[in-house]
């Protein structure tokens, strides 16, 4: 298949893309690819594979990506005020090697805008929807659960699920907030507000650093456990450049270079929760390329599957192939 966007630069490539995508939506049906469907705590899943945090920043193609028959929409990160990107260069490409870096730092129209377009979608499929919500960049680290509380508040009833998103490398210091000193004190009035103000419409996942080291990552999930957190996707970009040292220093990287180490954490955590895991949620996020790699994602212990990069480097029929391979 020809892909004339990869000849593109990547920052216009990456501008001009949901205008494509809409056009698209307007001319074709929304689609529910059925295989592996999944049902978890009442949402029905035709097919468990979606598309992951930042590829709809604002939910502005929710329509889009159901006529390309995703089996779940991740929307945002959406933060409570407007903001601009990071300064200077927030994307590269590098088409041989199938990676993606960006420096972006929670660009988005914030979440009165984001809600504006929830409601204007008109989710004729009853596809997932999931809300990935992140905090301001001036929000200090000891207030930023009331930047998730603001958004949770916002897009509680246009959403199926809540993702709380610490784990991007482009807002300073927000991984800080899975040290033990902050992860209580920063997750315990989240969930709580979930549960006891907004009675629990939407369970909320938390989406994981690549970048943990055992340790972090057992402590990660006993403390989030013992919050009654409902699950967990498995990974963001790494900071780590051994894996492409092409990559600028600065910012996360995406595509290839993550597989092994996305899918090493998959197994790390599959590993660690056996046993406690219950119906709780795993969603595997990195390096997902192939439909070979969706199936062994889902054979390693997820239970649903997300990509960015393969829309990149595959296109948005990566649905539609994905799905034809299973039959
Ligand atoms: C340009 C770009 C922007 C991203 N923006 C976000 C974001 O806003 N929120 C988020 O949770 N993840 C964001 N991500 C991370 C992806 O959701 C995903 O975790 C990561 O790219 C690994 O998946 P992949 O290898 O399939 O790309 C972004 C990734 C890229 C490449």
């Amino acid at each position: 298949m020809v892909k004339p966007w990869l000849l593109l630069p990547s920052k216009f490539a990456h501008d001009i893309s949901p205008f494509f995508l809409n056009l698209y939506s307007k001319i074709s049906k929304p689609k529910n690819y059925e295989w592996d469907s999944v049902n978890w705590r009442g949402l029905q899943f035709s097919n468990p594979l979606g598309i992951a945090g930042g590829v709809d920043k604002n939910a502005e193609n929710i329509n889009a990506w159901q006529s390309f028959g995703a089996g779940f929409i991740e929307v945002g990160t959406i933060t409570p005020t407007p903001q601009g990107p990071n300064p200077g260069s927030i994307i590269k490409r590098y088409n041989k090697q199938k990676t993606l870096w960006n420096k972006m730092g929670f660009p988005n129209k914030g979440m009165e805008n984001a809600y504006k377009n929830l409601k204007q979608s008109n989710n004729k499929n009853h596809t997932p929807i999931f809300g990935n919500i992140g905090k301001n960049r001036q929000t200090p680290l000891d207030k930023a659960h009331e930047d998730y509380i603001k958004v949770m508040d916002k897009i509680n009833n246009l959403v199926d699920v809540f993702v709380v998103n610490i784990s991007s490398p482009n807002t300073a210091n927000l991984r800080n907030l899975f040290d033990q000193s902050y992860l209580t004190q920063f997750l315990k009035p989240i969930i709580d507000h979930n549960n006891l103000k907004l009675g629990k419409k939407n369970p909320t996942l938390l989406k994981l650093s690549p970048d943990l080291t055992k340790e972090q990552l057992a402590l990660i999930l006993d403390t989030s456990l013992d919050l009654d957190i409902d699950g967990w996707i498995i990974s963001n970009t790494t900071t780590d450049r051994s894996l492409a040292p092409q990559a600028p220093t600065a910012g996360g990287v995406s595509g290839q270079p993550l597989a092994q180490a996305s899918r090493n954490l998959l197994k790390l955590c599959s590993e660690h929760l056996s046993g406690k895991k219950g119906d709780r949620l795993l969603i595997s996020c990195g390096g997902v390329l192939t439909p070979s790699d969706v199936y062994d994602r889902l054979n390693l212990g997820a239970d649903l599957v997300q990509v960015y990069s393969a829309l990149v480097f595959e296109g948005p029929f990566f649905f539609k192939k994905t799905a034809n391979s299973k039959t």
